[in-house]
């Protein structure tokens, strides 16, 4: 058209004989229409090459909410637009009779509205003209990640799920998996909807090991729906009860219980008498001895707990004659009962740093030291005595 146009500006016969000929082809042209759900769009509908009279357009449809094709209004000169079968307020009709521009604009389109639109002009004398437009709809789908919350093991489980709902088209979902490729795999489904979306889902499995913890992980979803590649970032956690209870010394008379734990486990200190001595106190995972007096004897547990399980560590305080000595054992509550049956003897470390004020029950063995009050474990080392 815009070419017999020019044609017609410079050549003014041959185009002139050309337009006569367009001027017989009648045509009306609509156009497909992509558009997003909830968003407006305009089905459009003209009509060319005819100086006939139009006495009325017309608009029928086969969409997935009408599925047997009907009418749903007409456009004509006196009237303007009538609903034929209940007045659906989202249709407006943007053309004009004059020009024979029989356009549609549609508001707050859904899945319903998806189809054929046929747009038919009734012309005098030659009849009706029409032209089929179809209306396809993108929905972004609605992205989300499941975390199986693995519990630390040796069997493959999965650990996490992606999943891009009701699509259109459907979406692509991938895992991004980085070095822990090779150790995970991942498998995929995908189910369609009556109303036309697909909900694609891809999980992840691997074993629940301490070396895929922590492990950074990105699920990548696809669609034409989207803007733009969208790309879930998630970190493997792998859950497991408290591993060992280390006691840590903090400064001269404070103790700080430390466990690796997912999630990270709570800390509860008491004594093995049950009868808790004024001057020390606890706060969060630390325990702390105030004034130094041999009321503060005896041995102290930490429970780290979490909702997987509970470890304990042990701490023995022992506080000799009244120049402030405090002298703490960490050993396990099995070792204290080998020890227990026997005449005390414990392996210890010495500091160095203060004097050692005699203490009947410890003999100085330098050589069976260990790492000074580091670590209590459940298999019955004893680790360590120290002196200040
Ligand atoms: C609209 O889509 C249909 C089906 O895909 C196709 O046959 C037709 O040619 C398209 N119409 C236009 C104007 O692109
Ligand atoms: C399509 O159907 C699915 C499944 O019934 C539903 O979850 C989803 O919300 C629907 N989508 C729309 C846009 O109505």
């Amino acid at each position: 058209m815009g070419i017999v146009l020019f044609k017609e500006h410079y050549f003014g016969f041959l185009a002139s004989l050309i337009l006569s000929t367009v001027a017989e082809a009648l045509q009306v042209t609509g156009g497909n229409v992509t558009v997003a759900l909830g968003e407006t769009c305009v089905l459009p509908c003209k009509l060319t090459g005819t100086t006939e009279t139009l006495s009325q357009i017309s608009w029928q449809r086969v969409t997935r909410g009408a599925p047997q094709k009907e009418n749903f209004l007409t456009i004509a000169r006196e009237t303007g637009l009538t609903p034929v079968n209940g007045d659906d307020r989202r249709f407006t009709f943007i053309g004009n009779m004059s020009d024979g521009d029989g356009s549609l604009q549609l508001s707050g389109v859904n899945l319903m509205d998806e189809g054929i639109y046929i747009c038919i002009f009734t012309l005098f004398p030659s009849g009706n003209q029409k032209t089929e437009i179809l209306l396809n709809l993108f929905v972004p789908p609605v992205l989300s990640l499941e975390d199986h919350r693995p519990a630390l093991g040796s069997e493959e489980v999965a650990l996490v799920t992606c999943t891009a709902a009701g699509s259109k088209p459907p979406a692509e979902v991938k895992w991004l998996t980085g070095t822990l490729t090779g150790k995970v795999r991942t498998t995929n489904s995908s189910t369609e909807h009556p109303n036309g979306t697909t909900t694609t889902i891809s999980s992840l499995f691997g074993v629940p090991s301490r070396e895929i913890n922590q492990h950074l992980v990105h699920c990548v979803i696809t669609s034409a729906a989207l803007m733009k590649k969208e790309s879930l970032p998630f970190t493997i956690q792998v859950y497991f009860s408290p591993q060992e209870v280390n006691i840590r010394q903090q400064g001269q008379s404070s103790f700080e219980c430390v466990a690796e734990a997912n999630p990270r486990a709570d800390f509860t200190w008491n004594r093995a008498d049950n009868s808790w001595p004024q001057s020390a106190t606890v706060e969060a995972a630390t325990l702390q001895l105030m004034s130094m007096s041999s009321h503060l004897n005896g041995l102290y547990q930490c429970e780290a707990s979490n909702s997987y399980g509970r470890k304990r560590g042990h701490l023995y305080v022992h506080v000799t004659s009244g120049d402030c000595v405090v002298c703490w054992t960490l050993f396990s509550l099995l070792l204290l009962a080998v020890i227990a049956g026997l005449t005390t003897m414990f392996y210890f470390y010495k500091s160095g740093k203060f004097p050692r004020t005699g203490e009947g029950t410890s003999r100085n063995r330098k050589s069976d030291a260990a790492i000074p009050a580091e670590e209590e474990d459940e298999d019955g080392r004893l680790q360590a005595e120290r002196s200040v």
